[in-house]
């Protein structure tokens, strides 16, 4: 089995696999062929390929000679022309809602695997990839709030007087809330949060947030420990109690997300009109809808003098490590196909490798993907 590398086009910059990553398949006795300055974006020259044991190629020849290729972005055009039948194929591309790809993945014989669909078992997140590049989504969200905000974060007490610290509110507690939490209250924020999953408030007071609940809202077990979506009294309750707490607040961080679905709008137009003016919302729902009413998916747009930055890629603007934790949880996942000594398998009765592959011998393998494109 020969592994291909290949190149993002900008504006992405990570990579799939740094050359610490190529390494450690090299060392598999896995042949790996890199696209020519696939890691220039990441701060990885092709000679670091080339001294982890990978030889370095153009698209067409990646294409002509390895049989698993690695992306991180979807394929584009020239590059689905290039796919030749029975070859496996494996990157992020959002497959409950990227129909068209799917089909056209499908038709052509490739056995596809989207590490966005990874079922998220306690086995499973070592390949974690949305945790990961949560992580770093959360983590720069608040350090863009803090660097277009026109105050402090933390509070001092100076011979200039008292500065107070700024309020931030976090909507949503998963994986990128929780970090955005952490990292708001190591500058020395005061933090507020608000999620929909009650199970999440003992992390949320153990990291130092206020937890804010609004009673009744719908849990189902059944979601896999995702939010579902909510009822019409309940958004107009919650609606009303995240208005309060925003027009306080100097940071809005919007984390909220549901599978597969538009995110939830929770900042409405009117709650941005009566917030400070100098305020600033960073949106990582944008990609999805957000879940402020007027974040337009990468920009920056200024509302009655209150910022609104929606940004669904930052993991993009810290290609060095995001592209090192992106490469491990690719490299966890491969694990499971390739031996020791690099011999290749799909094990179908593994769990995480069936619920990734979304098409496989002309044919919509994963139940999800099939539910939603029927
Ligand atoms: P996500 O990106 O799907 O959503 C972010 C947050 O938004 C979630 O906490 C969700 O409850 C919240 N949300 C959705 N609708 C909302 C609304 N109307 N109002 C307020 N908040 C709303 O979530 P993420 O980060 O992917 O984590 C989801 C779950 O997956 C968590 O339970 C987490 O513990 C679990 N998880 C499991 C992993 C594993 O076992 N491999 C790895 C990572 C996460």
């Amino acid at each position: 089995m020969i592994i291909g590398l290949l190149k993002e086009e900008l504006p992405e910059r990570r990579v799939a696999l740094l050359p610490e990553a190529v390494k450690t398949l090299t060392g598999m006795n896995v042949k790996v062929l890199v696209e020519k300055n696939a890691g220039l974006n990441a701060f990885a020259p092709d000679t670091e390929y080339e001294a982890a044991g990978a030889g370095i190629h153009s698209k067409e020849e990646v294409f002509a000679s390895a049989n698993f290729i690695i992306k991180i972005q979807p394929p584009d055009a020239k590059e689905l022309g290039l796919m030749k039948e029975g070859q496996v194929f494996l990157a992020v591309f959002n497959p409950l809602v990227n129909h068209s790809l799917v089909r056209e993945l499908c038709d052509k014989g490739i056995t596809s695997f989207s590490l966005d669909i990874l079922p998220r078992t306690s086995r499973a997140q070592a390949m974690d990839i949305l945790s990961s590049m949560a992580t770093v989504s959360g983590y720069k969200a608040v350090l863009t709030a803090a660097n277009n905000l026109a105050k402090f974060f933390p509070m001092f007490m100076t011979a200039a007087g008292t500065v107070t610290p700024a309020k931030v509110l976090i909507l949503g507690a998963g994986v990128a809330g929780l970090q955005a939490l952490a990292t708001s209250r190591k500058l020395g924020a005061v933090v507020e949060v608000f999620d929909v999953r009650t199970a999440v408030k003992e992390e949320v007071t153990g990291l130092g947030g206020k937890f804010v609940e609004v009673e009744g809202a719908t849990d189902d077990k059944a979601a896999g420990g995702y939010a579902v979506e909510q009822t019409e009294d309940f958004r107009k309750r919650q609606a009303q109690a995240i208005h309060d707490h925003a027009v306080k607040s100097d940071a809005v961080i919007c984390t909220a997300q549901i599978p597969g679905k538009k995110a939830p709008l929770l900042l409405r137009k009117e709650t941005v009109e009566a917030m400070k003016a100098g305020a600033v919302i960073i949106d990582l729902a944008a990609s999805t809808g957000g879940n402020c009413e007027l974040s337009r998916d990468n920009e920056t747009i200024t509302h009655r003098q209150v910022k609104i930055i929606g940004n669904s890629a930052f993991p993009s603007d810290m290609p060095s490590d995001a592209s090192k934790m992106f490469g491990k949880n690719v490299i966890n996942f491969l694990k499971l196909m390739f031996t020791a000594k690099g011999e290749f398998s799909l094990n179908w009765s593994d769990d995480l490798v069936k619920g990734t592959c979304v098409t496989h011998n002309k044919e919509v393998l994963n139940e999800r993907v099939k539910s939603t494109i029927n």
